[in-house]
């Protein structure tokens, strides 16, 4: 079992392949995209398989694939295929945005994958494009309709974004009414990669949750899973629940149990530090799989307790630099 200083088990890794992306989010990039990482930068599939072996040989029983967006990274099924064969791996899942995945939902599902998480901040056309400056939105409805059709379950991430798409809170809240779907307001954090400073949270998950209160106001809170990040809802006779992450509140720090890797190959072990190594770096020195899992393990035993130290503790206090796409979220 993977222990952190805290005594917090570790047993889920974020694992993001590209910092490249079809739409440009405005929470999360700027519209002309990001000072892209060349090739060579990039962790190689290789040493991602390479590195997931051995931590789930320590201890990790569940992968979440982000980026980026993780299909614009090229033969991902492939990738995904060799990771869903590592023996001990529990649970691989995605975070996707849902432009390019609607074709490839049946191989998801043959590959074993029981849960996507998908990007969707709003039901409305207009504000789709406003908000991702890319014509998108219809086959991302399309990607949702089809991981429906194949059973598999789907959690919708919706950013919440002041003046942006509060309108849609209640609609998406109604969504839920036909559709088997958990859909997960999440607070807007800094990492839009511009550096443009943070005007503060308008709407916490407390301001998120008055909103559906008061169209709903018999909401129902449910029985939350261990290591949840979100607070969990239900709406009587809804088929599908709801809940809020209380991303920039931090809240669940006490029982966090990921870690992160980047496109480049940096362990994050808390989503707010500046990252603590570099494994591509060890991997190109030559590191044996004992001399990595040594440095695995002491990153484990210095972790910040919460988000809120690990943002004191980095050198470079400016994670609004930071774009969500170069950290996988
Ligand atoms: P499940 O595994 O389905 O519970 O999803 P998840 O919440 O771990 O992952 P997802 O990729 O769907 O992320 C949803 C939102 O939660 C994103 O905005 C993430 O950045 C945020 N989030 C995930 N993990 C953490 C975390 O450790 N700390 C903070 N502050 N936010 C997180
Ligand atoms: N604040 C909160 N969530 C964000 N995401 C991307 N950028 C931000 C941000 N600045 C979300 C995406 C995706 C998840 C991985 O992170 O919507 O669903
Ligand atoms: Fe792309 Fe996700 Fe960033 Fe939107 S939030 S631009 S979908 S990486």
């Amino acid at each position: 079992m993977l222990k952190d200083n805290h005594g917090r088990r570790i047993n889920y890794l974020r694992l993001a392949v590209t910092d490249r992306c079809n739409l440009r989010c405005f929470y999360c990039m700027p519209e002309e995209g990001l000072n892209w990482l060349s090739r060579e930068e990039l962790l190689t599939y290789e040493e991602m398989l390479r590195t997931c072996a051995l931590l789930v040989k320590m201890g990790i029983e569940k992968i979440r694939i982000t980026g980026g967006e993780p299909f614009v990274r090229k033969d991902l099924m492939k990738f995904l295929s060799a990771l869903s064969k590592i023996s001990g791996l529990n649970e691989l899942t995605i975070t996707t945005n849902g432009v390019l995945t609607a074709p490839l939902v049946p191989g998801l599902k043959k590959l074993g994958i029981k849960s996507v998480n998908l990007s969707l901040d709003t039901l409305d056309a207009n504000r789709f494009f406003t908000i991702t400056h890319r014509d998108e939105f219809n086959k991302v409805m399309e990607t949702l309709d089809q991981l429906l059709k194949y059973d598999i379950e789907v959690k919708i991430n919706a950013v919440v974004m002041d003046g942006k798409n509060t309108q849609d809170i209640i609609p998406m809240v109604e969504m839920t009414k036909d559709m088997p779907v958990s859909v997960r307001f999440i607070e807007e954090m800094p990492f839009n990669g511009e550096g443009h400073i943070y005007s503060g949270l308008k709407w916490d998950y407390i301001r998120i949750l008055d909103e559906i209160k008061t169209k709903y106001p018999d909401v129902r809170k449910l029985q939350d899973e261990q290591y949840s990040t979100s607070y969990n809802y239900n709406i009587p006779g809804h088929k599908g629940d709801i809940g809020v992450i209380a991303a920039y509140s931090r809240t669940f720090c006490g029982t966090c149990n990921r870690i992160r890797i980047t496109p480049e190959g940096v362990l994050k072990t808390c989503l707010y530090d500046g990252g603590v190594m570099n494994i591509k770096d060890l991997i190109r020195l030559g590191f044996s799989d004992d001399e990595l899992k040594g440095k695995l393990q002491e990153a484990m035993n210095n972790r910040a307790k919460d988000g809120w130290e690990a943002e004191r503790n980095r050198a470079f206090n400016d994670p609004a630099h930071e774009s969500m796409a170069t950290i996988g979220g």
